[in-house]
């Protein structure tokens, strides 16, 4: 094997680097990892990614995610031999990413009160496991089978959880997903279930379930696959890629996402850093970052909203001891994540680091919004005729509460990534019961 591709610590003081086999999610010294490419991808590749969308045959030009194989080519194959591609990419035969693109929604416009023709929202929803994970499962599962892993295990808020049981099942390993019992969509679980993954109830939260998962991938030879590993990053990146490649590569000025683990984040920073480092794009996109009122760990801690310091990646120095100080206070206080929008219940989120890099790179902002706001967005989303779950509404919702507070122009192009399909069937129907709604279309007798 080359060495074309490599991790890197991303600490800048630290650097340490591994060769791509390797399956560590953290350095020796305990720091995030990145996926590093020595080559600069030619500016010709444009062409090219264009051409694929007619696939003649190929999957892995049919794919949302493989399509851009070149910007991710951590196997290090020859990407034009169809065969080699065959034996290495994983892919749901080609339906990942396949569907997704910008599209415009007047009705989520004339909410959010934006010209129509400034506004994009992308549903992730439509990839074949119902969310956005698909993109970064592709390319977290083909690390896992070059390294001949026998079992993939994530802990899960749902939509993770159901990308894993379905790739696992594609390609007949075993999956176990951890999650918080009680706490995730029904039909997250179910998909879990169908997909024949081994489940394991963990009684506690979110950030629980990632201590358990990790500790089995450790000690049970399992290989995780939950966005702390930077395989995982690499195929989100095509979330901004196919946003870009809609607009010609012209940058929007705002790439708007729910604010989770900040995997979502982490990507589109990287995948901006790189596209500027390469010479793809003259902007660089501003992203922001939509917490839920009720989960707010990235915005508490970046608007300073906790010890009245500002959180910052500081150019790679950030203060971790903050961090450490306001997990202490939320476990002593008792303080645990709490939102309708299960998705994004999430007190820790384990792409801080990355995601503090991402903002300060693209001098983001981040933001917070109430269950009744996000739900709102949701159904408005519903009302143009597309599929959004709940933790996607804060995309809607952040761009309209942005917009208020001046911090997006009235003339600014916003991109809002709608990140899954709706899984809680229950939800639209007690939204649209109650009148009160913003939106609700209550049934007739
Ligand atoms: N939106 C949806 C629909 C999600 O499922 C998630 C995360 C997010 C947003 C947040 O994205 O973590 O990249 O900031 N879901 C994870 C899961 C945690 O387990 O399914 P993030």
């Amino acid at each position: 094997m080359q060495d074309d591709a490599y991790l890197k610590c991303i600490n800048p003081q630290c650097g340490l680097e591994y060769s791509i086999e390797s399956t560590n999610v953290q350095c020796e010294k305990g720091h995030m990892l990145d996926v590093k490419y020595k080559k600069t991808p030619s500016v010709n590749l444009k062409e090219v990614f264009y051409k694929r969308r007619n696939s003649e045959g190929s999957i892995f030009n049919e794919s949302g995610v493989w399509r851009f194989r070149e910007l991710l080519n951590f196997c290090q194959i020859d990407t034009e031999n169809i065969e080699e591609c065959s034996r290495y990419l994983v892919s749901l035969d080609g339906a990942e990413g396949r569907q997704s693109k910008p599209y415009r929604m007047s009705k989520a416009a004339e909410f959010i009160n934006i010209s129509n023709d400034d506004l994009w929202l992308q549903p992730e929803g439509y990839n074949p496991s119902g969310s956005f994970k698909d993109n970064g499962m592709a390319t977290a599962v083909t690390h896992a089978k070059m390294i001949g892993a026998k079992k993939i295990v994530c802990a899960s808020t749902g939509n993770t959880s159901a990308s894993a049981g379905m790739f696992a099942a594609n390609e007949g390993i075993n999956c176990d997903v951890y999650i918080p019992a009680g706490q995730i969509a029904p039909g997250k679980l179910s998909q879990a279930y169908q997909f024949g993954a081994q489940i394991v109830e963990v009684n506690g939260n979110f950030d629980d379930a990632l201590k358990e998962s990790l500790d089995d991938a450790k000690n049970h030879d399992g290989y995780t696959v939950n966005s702390i590993n930077p395989f995982r990053i690499e195929g989100q990146k095509t979330i901004p890629f196919r946003a870009l490649e809609y607009l010609n590569w012209e940058s929007p000025d705002w790439i708007v996402y729910p604010g989770g683990a900040l995997g979502n984040t982490s990507s589109c920073g990287k995948a901006l850093m790189e596209l500027y480092e390469w010479g793809w794009i003259k902007k660089i996109p501003r992203i922001a970052v939509i917490n839920s009122e009720g989960a707010s760990t990235l915005s508490d801690l970046y608007n300073g909203k906790f010890e009245g310091e500002e959180l910052r990646w500081n150019k790679g120095n950030p203060n971790t001891e903050l961090i450490s100080r306001y997990y202490n206070h939320l476990d002593k206080e008792g303080l645990k994540p709490k939102t309708k929008a299960t998705a994004i219940q999430i007190g820790r989120p384990a792409n801080i680091l990355k995601g503090l890099r991402a903002l300060e790179f693209t001098n983001g902002v981040v933001t917070t919004v109430s269950d009744s706001e996000m739900l709102d967005g949701m159904s408005v989303v519903g009302l143009n005729g597309f599929d959004c779950e709940m933790a996607s509404g804060a995309s809607v919702v952040g761009i309209k509460k942005l917009i208020i507070e001046e911090i997006i122009k009235k003339d600014d192009v916003v991109i809002g990534i709608l990140t899954g399909r709706q899984k809680d069937a229950m939800l639209p129907v007690d939204y649209h019961n109650n009148p009160e709604n913003k939106f609700a279309i209550p049934p007739r007798n």
